[in-house]
C-alpha cells in the first residue's frame, strides 16, 4: 500500500538513499528488517542510544506492536540532509512551554500524555473519540521524511511516523457541508507554564480547508526518528502539513472539528496581517518584517547552518499547487 501511495503522490521524489547518507540508509533498512513487521525491539535498541539522552519525556518509546511500519519518502530534495535528533528536539516552538527555542526541551516533561484522547466531531456522520492505541492502529504507520519550514526563516528535515490524516477523517464520515477542519490542542495551565504568555488565545488552534486536510501529504503524526513523539515535539499526536509554514502543524491535539466556516486559528487571530490562514510557504510573499526568500537549514552544517533558497510550497508544488489554481497567493497568503 505504501509503495502505491509513494508512486501516486511522490512520483519524482528523491530516493531515500539520496536524502540520507548511504550507510545510514542501509543501517535503517536493516533495523526495519530486524524489527520484522513492526519497528520493534531491534530499532529500539539501536535508536535508544541517541534518543534517550535527548528526549526528556519519560514516555518516549519505540513505536512497537503495530500491524506494520513502512518506510516511505516524501519529496525530499537530493541536497536535503536529515537533521540530527538533537536539533529536532532541542530547538522547538511550543509556546505552551515557553517562547525560547530551548524552553520546550526544558519544560515539556510536565506534559501528561497518557491517557489521551482525540475527539473528532462537528460536521461528520459518525463523531468518535479515539484513544491513542486506536489511532496507532487505524492505518499502517509510515515513515516520511518531510522538510519543516518555520515562518521565522529556519527549516529542518525530519523523519516522521504516522499516516495520512484522511484516514481519520474518512473514519468519521464527513458531511458534504464540511468545508474546513479545525485542530484544537491541549491547554492545561497546571502542566503548561507558557499559558501565561498572553500573545496567543489558548488553546492553540489551527485549521485547513477540507481538501488540504484530505491531501495525502497531510500527516497525522505520532512519532519521529523511530519512536513516539517526545513531549516537546507535540506528543502524543500532532499534524504535519509540509507545504505550509510550521505553525500550521499543531502539536498535542485533543479535538479535530469539521466546520462549514473558516475556523479561528491562533496566529491568524493574533496578527492577521502577518500570518494568513493559508500560510503556504512562498518565497515571493515576505513576512511584513522579514524576507521569506531564503531559509537557514538547521541540522546541516552546525553553527554554520546552510542558507538555502526557499521553494514555493516548500518544494511540494508538484503535489499541491493544483489546490490553489486561480487563487491570488498574495491576497490569500
Ligand atoms: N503547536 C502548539 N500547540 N503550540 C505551538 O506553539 N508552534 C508551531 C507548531 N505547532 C506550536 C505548535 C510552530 S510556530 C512551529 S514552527 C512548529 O510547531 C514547530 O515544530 P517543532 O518544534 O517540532 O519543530
Amino acid at each position: 500500500m505504501v509503495r502505491k501511495v509513494v508512486q501516486e503522490v511522490w512520483s519524482g521524489a528523491a530516493a531515500e538513499r539520496e536524502v540520507t547518507a548511504e550507510s545510514a540508509y542501509i543501517q535503517r533498512r536493516q533495523w526495519l528488517q530486524l524489527a520484522g513487521l513492526g519497528v520493534g525491539a531491534g530499532v529500539a535498541a539501536l535508536a535508544s542510544g541517541r534518543a534517550s539522552a535527548l528526549t526528556r519525556s519519560p514516555q518516549a518509546m519505540p513505536i512497537s506492536n503495530l500491524p506494520s511500519v513502512s518506510s516511505a519518502v516524501a519529496g525530499a530534495r537530493a541536497t536535503d540532509k536529515v537533521a540530527p535528533l538533537k536539533d529536532a528536539t532541542t530547538y522547538n516552538n511550543f509556546y505552551e512551554f515557553g517562547t525560547d527555542k530551548s524552553d520546550p526541551y526544558e519544560n515539556a516533561h510536565t506534559l501528561i500524555t497518557s491517557p489521551w484522547t482525540v475527539r473528532v466531531e462537528g460536521l461528520v456522520g459518525k463523531p468518535r473519540t479515539f484513544d491513542i492505541d486506536q489511532l496507532l492502529k487505524l492505518a499502517p504507520i509510515e515513515e516520511r521524511i518531510y522538510r519543516l519550514r518555520c515562518v521565522e526563516g529556519w527549516s529542518m528535515v525530519i523523519p516522521w511516523l504516522g499516516y495520512s490524516l484522511s484516514k481519520v477523517l474518512a473514519d468519521v464520515q464527513p458531511l458534504s457541508s464540511a468545508k474546513y477542519v479545525q485542530f484544537l490542542t491541549l491547554a492545561d495551565a497546571k502542566t503548561m507554564p507558557g499559558l501565561r504568555y498572553g500573545g496567543l488565545d489558548w488553546p492553540y488552534s489551527e485549521g485547513l480547508r477540507m481538501d488540504e486536510a484530505m491531501h495525502p501529504l497531510t500527516m497525522l503524526t505520532v512519532g519521529m526518528y523511530g519512536k513516539t513523539l517526545p513531549n516537546q515535539s507535540g506528543a502524543p499526536v500532532r499534524v504535519m502539513v509540509p507545504w505550509k509554514y510550521g505553525f500550521k502543524s499543531a502539536k498535542s491535539i485533543v479535538t479535530i472539528r469539521l466546520t462549514d466556516k473558516q475556523p479561528k486559528t491562533a496566529w491568524h487571530e493574533a496578527a492577521p496581517q502577518e500570518y494568513g490562514f493559508y500560510s503556504n510557504v512562498n518565497p515571493d510573499v515576505n513576512h511584513p518584517r522579514w524576507s521569506q526568500a531564503t531559509e537557514r537549514r538547521l541540522g546541516d552544517g552546525g553553527l554554520f547552518a546552510k542558507r538555502l533558497d526557499t521553494k514555493l510550497f516548500n518544494g511540494y508544488a508538484e503535489q499541491v499547487a493544483q489546490m490553489y489554481a486561480g487563487m491570488d497567493l498574495r491576497r490569500n497568503f
